[in-house]
């Protein structure tokens, strides 16, 4: 009796630690979806969902145009009395003519949505495509595709924290210091791997990279920028107006296993959102993420200390944007 309630307690929790490990893995997959909405008058909104404890990233936005049919016929005139329903028309498919959102538009979504658990719901608009699409003169859908981001990887650039994980979102939500007044500062944060002597690099993504003053696409400050420096390289990214990275595209690949990154900001003005990702190259390795003025323990280990560049800020905003300055 007693061996057997021990073989079962033990097959238990292998099943458990099996399924522990299942959902772990599951957890670091990038949960992807895409929404669809048809210009017209019957499913004409579209909207961005995330479950409970997971965050919007938006990826593509995109005007869409299918095939015509019967059921799916030309857009004449009148985008509003036009009746298309998804399930037939507005589905996305590979094939399809598609146009990406103009940056200002993408800026607006993004507004809505970047980091939220869920933002919609938002009209499907038309646009003319012109000749570069054989199918129809005109988009009769749109596509938003998005990832979900477990918020538990969150961590606030300008905090005093620390977090650790296969992968850590850094964050900077411009909304906190609405109306606030400050002088420029600089907030570091200082990321190294979970094992210093593994081969593990760190690589950075820009999920959204907005600088510009707030809510302003047009509107850029010379001295917004985000730094990325590792024991040999760095990177700047700046803000460009009516521009800016977003979408899990790559920045930065480290060649140590240390990276400093300092976000340029006055609180109140500049920037209106940052959120970048970065991850281990190895799965067996975590990144350990240290905002603020504290230092992980691991930090002389993984890499020298870097120049801090906020002494020299406020006096030598002027020449920041040469790039190299120490
Ligand atoms: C998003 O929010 C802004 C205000 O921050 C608003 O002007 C805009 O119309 C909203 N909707 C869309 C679809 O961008
Ligand atoms: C940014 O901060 C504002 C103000 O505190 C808050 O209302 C908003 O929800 C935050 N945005 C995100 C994406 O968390
Ligand atoms: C597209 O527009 C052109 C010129 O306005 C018109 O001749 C043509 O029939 C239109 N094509 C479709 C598929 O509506
Ligand atoms: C910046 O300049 C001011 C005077 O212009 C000076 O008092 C201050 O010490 C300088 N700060 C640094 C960090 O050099």
């Amino acid at each position: 009796m007693m061996s057997e309630a021990i073989f079962n307690a033990v097959q238990f929790a292998i099943v458990m630690s099996a399924m522990w490990s299942l959902n772990d893995a599951a957890g670091n997959e990038e949960d992807n979806h895409i929404a669809t909405a048809c210009v017209g008058r019957c499913d004409f909104s579209y909207s961005m969902d995330c479950p409970r404890g997971k965050r919007v990233a938006p990826r593509d936005l995109t005007y869409h145009a299918k095939e015509t049919s019967t059921q799916c016929p030309a857009i004449k005139q009148n985008p509003d009395i036009i009746c298309q329903s998804s399930e037939e028309c507005c589905g996305y498919n590979g094939g399809d003519c598609g146009q990406p959102f103009s940056y200002s538009k993408v800026f607006d979504v993004f507004n809505n949505c970047s980091g939220y658990q869920n933002c919609g719901w938002f009209r499907a608009e038309s646009v003319d495509f012109g000749t570069h699409c054989s199918y129809r003169n005109h988009s009769n859908y749109v596509a938003a595709s998005y990832s979900c981001i477990r918020e538990e990887t969150f961590i606030d650039i300008c905090s005093e924290a620390s977090r650790q994980g296969k992968s850590v979102s850094l964050l900077y939500n411009g909304s906190v210091y609405r109306g606030a007044i400050g002088n420029p500062q600089v907030c570091h944060c200082i990321i190294t791997t979970s094992d210093c002597d593994s081969p593990a690099r760190l690589k950075f993504r820009v999920i959204d990279l907005r600088l510009h003053s707030f809510n302003d696409i047009a509107s850029c400050e010379p001295h917004s920028l985000v730094m990325l420096q590792d024991t040999a390289t760095s990177q700047s990214l700046r803000c460009q107006p009516n521009f800016f990275q977003k979408g899990f595209r790559d920045v930065f690949y480290s060649s140590s296993p240390y990276v400093r990154v300092s976000l340029y900001n006055q609180p109140g003005m500049y920037p209106t959102q940052v959120w970048l990702e970065v991850t281990a190259k190895l799965s067996t390795v975590d990144v350990i993420v240290t905002c603020g003025s504290s230092q992980p323990e691991n930090v002389l280990l993984c890499g020298n200390d870097l120049p801090l560049y906020s002494e020299d800020y406020e006096n030598k905003t002027s020449t920041i944007s040469s790039g190299q300055g120490h």
